[in-house]
């Protein structure tokens, strides 16, 4: 039914719930699964440290992709990785669009120590402002 699935993945254990549901379903629809992992831009400092900062993120976030591309390999799904910097929500809906995926996969919840509502600020504007299916996972 998919033919392009993006999954939006920050490292958490929502995140990797979210990735799972979305190879499976990648798996059995051959679907192509796009990984999108997005850096956050540090709102102080000078250029050139915001320079370093953002760099040393970049680099974290691209390990987290390393065992994802491992199993979407075993499953022998067509997979497609990428580190953003950005808007979480902003880069993920700007990213399907330019895609054109058909489903977007996120978690309710992500990275934040603090749980006070249902569903995290990112999963809830991706359902709000895509324009295309959004499955939460939960
Ligand atoms: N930086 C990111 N890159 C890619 N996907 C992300 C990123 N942050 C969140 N997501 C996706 O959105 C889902 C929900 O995370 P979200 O950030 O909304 O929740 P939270 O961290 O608990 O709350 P908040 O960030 O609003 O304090 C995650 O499971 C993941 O699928
Ligand atoms: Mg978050």
């Amino acid at each position: 039914m998919y033919k392009r699935i993006l999954v939006g993945y920050d490292g958490s254990k929502a995140g990797k719930k979210a990735f799972d549901n979305a190879i499976a379903l990648a798996a059995k629809d051959k679907a192509e699964l796009y990984v999108l992992t997005v850096v956050r831009p540090p709102e102080i400092g000078d250029d050139v440290e915001g320079e370093a900062v953002i760099e040393n993120s970049r680099a974290y976030h691209a390990k987290l992709l390393t065992p994802l591309k491992r199993q979407v390999s075993a499953k022998d799904v067509k997979g497609h990785f990428e580190v953003a910097v950005g808007h979480p929500a902003e880069q993920i809906i700007f990213y399907a669009d330019r895609h054109e995926v058909d489903l977007i996969v996120v978690g309710d919840r992500g990275r934040s120590k603090f749980v006070r509502l249902l569903l995290g600020s990112v999963s809830k504007q991706v359902v709000q402002y895509a324009g295309r299916a959004v499955l939460v996972v939960r």
